[in-house]
C-alpha cells in the first residue's frame, strides 16, 4: 500500500478489485447525484490561509471525541454491505481503526454481526441503529450492542425512506446480496475479491438474517428497506431509543438548523450534520454549507461532528474551521478497504492523517483546537 499517495489513488485501485455492483453501490448518489457533486464542489471551494514562519515542529493532529482521546478528529462511518467490498470487510476496517487509533461504527446492515465484530477486536467499537418496523426487534439490537460494550450508539436519522438510486436497480442490488449471472464474467476477474468472500464468516447481513425470515429468499434492496423500515420514526421514537441504551447517543443525518436545536434538546452527546454521503434527499444542500449555521445554533449544546465529501486531511482542515469538532469518514476508507483489505484502511487512514498534519504546519497551526475561522483565506 506504500505506493498509494491519495485517496484516488485508492479509488483508482477498488474499482479494479472490487465487481462492478458493489462498487456502483459505494459510488452511487441519489437521483440526479445533485447533493452529491454538491458535497465536494462546496468542499473545494473554501480556501485555506497560507501562513509563514511559525515553529510548527511541535504539532499534533491528536483530540477528544465524545470525551475520548483520538489521534485525529476522524472516525470510519457505518457502511452498509461493508464486508462485500472485502470479505470480513467489517472486521478488517475496526481493526484498522482502532490501531490507527479512532472510533470505527458498525452498521446495522454489516455483514459481519456485532458479535463476529466485537469476538474479533479488543476495545469498543460504536454500533449504527436504523429502525425497522419490528420494535422488539430493534429492543434486541441495542441489547446486542451494549452486551457486546459497544461505547456509542449512532441513530440514523435521515433513512426513513430509501433516496433511489439508479445502478442498485440496474445491477440488481438484493437482500441478502447475491451475485448474479450477469456479474460472473466481471467476477471471474476479480478472484482475489471472490476468496476474500468465500473465506469471509459470512455472505448476508449478519445483524438480521435469522430474524426475517423472508430473507432467505431475494428481494431487491430498495424493496427491502421500504418494507421493513419504519416510516412513523419521529422524536417520541428517539426519547424511547435514549431511555433504552445506557451510553452515549449520536444523532446522524441533520441538514437543518431548526432540527439541531431539536436534537440538542433530547440529551444526545453528539449529532452528525449529514446528508448519507447524497444518497438520500436529492436537491439537498451540501453538509458543509449548513455546518456553520448548525455549529452556531448548537455548538455549545453537544459535539457537532459532520460528513460528506472528506477525501483528503486539507478537507478534514475545511470542516475543523468552519467549526465541527471531528468528522466521518465513508468512502474515502471503503475505498481503502476494496484496494486492500485492512492494509488498505490503514492506509486510507494515515494519508489523511500526514495531510491533515502538514496542512495544519503550512497553515501556521500545531494544535487541533487552533483550527477555526483564522485558517480561512478571505475571497
Ligand atoms: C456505500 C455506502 C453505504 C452506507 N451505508 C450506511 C449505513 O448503513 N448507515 C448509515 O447511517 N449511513 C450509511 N452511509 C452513509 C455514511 O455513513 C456517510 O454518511 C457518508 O458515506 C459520508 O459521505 P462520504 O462517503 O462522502 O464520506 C453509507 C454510505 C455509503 C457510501
Amino acid at each position: 500500500m506504500r505506493n498509494m499517495t491519495c485517496i484516488e489513488d485508492l479509488r483508482q485501485l477498488a474499482h479494479r478489485k472490487v465487481p462492478r455492483a458493489f462498487i456502483d453501490y459505494a459510488e452511487a448518489g441519489s437521483y440526479a447525484e445533485q447533493t452529491l457533486a454538491a458535497n465536494r464542489a462546496d468542499l473545494e471551494r473554501i480556501k485555506l490561509r497560507q501562513r509563514i514562519l511559525f515553529d510548527v515542529s511541535q504539532r499534533t493532529t491528536k483530540t477528544t471525541i465524545l470525551g475520548e482521546p483520538a489521534t485525529m478528529p476522524l472516525a470510519l462511518a457505518p457502511i452498509g454491505l461493508c464486508g462485500m467490498q472485502h470479505g470480513d470487510g467489517e472486521i478488517l476496517a475496526c481493526r484498522a481503526a482502532q490501531a490507527a487509533g479512532i472510533p470505527f461504527t458498525l452498521s446495522t446492515m454489516s455483514i459481519c454481526s456485532i458479535e463476529d465484530v466485537a469476538a474479533a477486536v479488543d476495545k469498543p467499537f460504536w454500533f449504527q441503529l436504523y429502525v425497522m418496523k419490528d420494535r422488539g426487534f430493534i429492543r434486541a439490537l441495542i441489547e446486542r450492542a451494549a452486551a457486546a460494550k459497544c461505547s456509542a450508539l449512532v441513530l440514523t436519522v435521515d433513512l426513513q425512506v430509501i433516496g433511489q438510486r439508479h445502478n442498485d436497480i440496474r445491477n440488481g442490488m438484493t437482500v441478502p446480496p447475491r451475485v448474479r449471472l450477469k456479474n460472473v464474467v466481471d467476477i471471474a476477474t476479480k478472484p482475489a475479491w471472490a476468496l476474500g468472500i468465500l473465506r469471509g464468516k459470512r455472505k448476508t447481513f449478519g445483524n438480521i438474517a435469522g430474524h426475517y425470515p423472508g430473507m432467505e429468499s431475494v428481494t431487491v434492496l430498495s424493496k427491502w428497506i421500504s418494507e421493513q423500515f419504519d416510516a412513523t420514526l419521529n422524536w417520541k421514537d428517539v426519547e424511547w431509543i435514549k431511555s433504552l441504551w445506557p451510553g452515549k447517543l449520536i444523532l446522524k443525518g441533520l441538514l437543518d438548523v431548526e432540527d439541531a436545536r431539536i436534537a440538542a434538546k433530547t440529551g444526545a452527546a453528539a449529532i452528525v450534520v449529514s446528508n448519507h454521503g447524497g444518497r438520500q434527499l436529492d436537491g439537498a444542500l451540501s453538509s458543509i454549507s449548513v455546518l456553520p449555521p448548525v455549529v452556531e445554533a448548537v455548538g455549545s449544546d453537544l459535539e457537532v461532528m459532520f460528513d460528506g465529501g472528506i477525501r483528503s486531511g486539507q478537507d478534514i482542515a475545511r470542516v475543523l474551521a468552519l467549526g465541527a469538532r471531528s468528522c466521518m469518514s465513508g468512502r474515502a476508507y471503503i475505498y481503502g478497504l476494496g484496494a486492500g483489505g485492512q492494509a488498505g484502511v490503514a492506509r486510507a487512514i494515515e494519508i489523511m492523517r500526514n495531510e491533515l498534519s502538514t496542512t495544519m504546519a503550512l497553515m501556521g497551526v500545531t494544535k487541533v483546537s487552533d483550527i477555526d475561522r483564522r485558517v480561512i483565506a478571505a475571497m
